[in-house]
């Protein structure tokens, strides 16, 4: 058995890197799809798992002027001193509940949703307290049926409220904005159909007073697509990380997008075992005969779906290899198939495809998922490695 250590430094057990060059170019590409439209980067669940501080500045980099989140908590955390974004980035989020943190948000400027009274309410006593006006961005359920104010008579209410007090100095309805159910099926009914409730719901807004900055619609599908959606901004999340949001509309570069992360990990074990062995846990793998078994070092606590057992492609030394039997909670087992590498050797779950290695796409595949799952599930316990910190690079 060789046990050398491999050449390559494989000082980490594992790692994620993150390449900030892809991030600017993919935000670069994707304002080329929406050139009449401002961009805000979606870096809501730490940057779909990329980090969203420093995505965030790449993005701002590329030309991005608004960053997204969905709790306040991520979005204050991008206007924490340290996080080194412009004060004149816009920052906006979506998902609240009640007790706010409203205050601490109408403080720092951010740009708050409003799906319903109770938010409305809910702001307008933090703006009292802190004695500026709040930011706040009206959200039409235009279909999706999630958040969002139905329409009719509550947005009728949530517009007359929002303007009363807009009247009184203490908010600016800055944005009137909804969400797509469908965009990543081009063709399917629902997309023009929230596209015309979309038009008719901020029609009766700006009719009844609201001078909005703002009004967007378009996801990355979207914004890769349906040029009719882009309005003043788009909203782009997974493509900017250089995954594309479907395989049906296409591959990241069929619309000049690059994967920003490549998940590898050094092998802890590489051994001989005779045919017939049982492979982990439940023994859903047997070695069809004598053969060399690899030990990667991540499980499911890293993020690895526990779906993909059996099925999940990683690339070592040059060839493909399939995950023998069950995926555990630190670590899975390939079948080598009689080659040895030594420990160390680096084993490369997904990246941009360049070196011959899987994609997050997939992973999505083995594991009966989206991509946006596999690369936002990669654990804490992974660190995320920076390339091309510097512009130009
Ligand atoms: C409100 C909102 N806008 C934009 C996005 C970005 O979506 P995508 O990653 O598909 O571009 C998301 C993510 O789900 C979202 O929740």
């Amino acid at each position: 058995m060789n046990e050398t250590v491999a050449p390559g430094g494989a000082e980490l057990r594992a790692r994620a890197e993150i390449d900030l060059a892809a991030v600017r170019a993919n935000v670069r590409a994707l304002r080329e799809r929406a050139p009449g439209a401002a961009l805000m980067a979606v870096v809501k669940a730490d940057g779909y798992g990329h980090g969203a501080v420093a995505c965030a500045r790449a993005a701002v980099e590329a030309g991005a002027t608004w960053l997204g989140t969905a709790t306040p908590q991520e979005a204050l955390a991008l206007r924490a001193p340290g996080a080194g974004v412009p004060d004149d980035v816009r920052i906006m989020c979506w998902l609240w509940t009640p007790g706010g943190p409203w205050r601490e948000a109408v403080e720092a400027g951010l740009d708050v949703s409003l799906s319903g009274m109770w938010a409305l309410r809910e702001v307008i006593g933090a703006a009292r307290l802190a004695g500026r006006p709040a930011r706040v961005q009206l959200k039409a359920d235009t279909g999706l049926g999630r958040g969002g104010c139905q329409p009719g008579d509550d947005w009728a209410e949530l517009v007359a409220e929002a303007l009363r007090a807009e009247a009184e100095g203490l908010l600016r309805v800055t944005g009137l904005w909804s969400h797509f159910a469908c965009a990543d099926e081009p063709g399917h009914p629902s997309v023009a159909a929230q596209l015309t409730r979309f038009r008719e719901m901020v029609a009766y807004a700006e009719r009844q007073g609201v001078d909005p900055e703002v009004r967007h619609i378009a996801n990355s599908p979207a914004t890769l697509t349906l040029p009719e959606s882009h309005f003043d901004l788009v909203r782009p999340g997974i493509a900017m990380y250089g995954v594309s949001p479907s395989p049906e509309i296409g591959t990241p570069a069929d619309f000049g997008l690059r994967p920003v992360m490549t998940l590898s990990a050094a092998l802890a074990l590489v051994k001989h075992v005779p045919g017939g062995h049982g492979v982990s846990y439940g023994h859903h793998y047997v070695t069809p005969g004598e053969t060399t078994l690899g030990l990667v070092p991540l499980g499911y606590a890293d993020g690895i779906p526990r779906h993909a057992s059996s099925s999940g492609p990683v690339l070592v030394e040059g060839k493909w290899r399939t995950v023998a039997g069950r995926i555990a909670m630190d670590q899975f087992v390939v079948d080598l198939g009689g080659d040895e590498p030594g420990p160390g050797a680096e084993a490369v779950l997904f990246g941009p495809g360049d070196r011959g290695e899987p994609t997050a796409e997939d992973w999505a595949q083995a594991a009966g998922t989206i991509a946006y799952e596999i690369v936002t599930r990669i654990g804490s316990r992974v660190p995320r490695v920076y390339v091309n910190e510097e512009q130009g690079g």
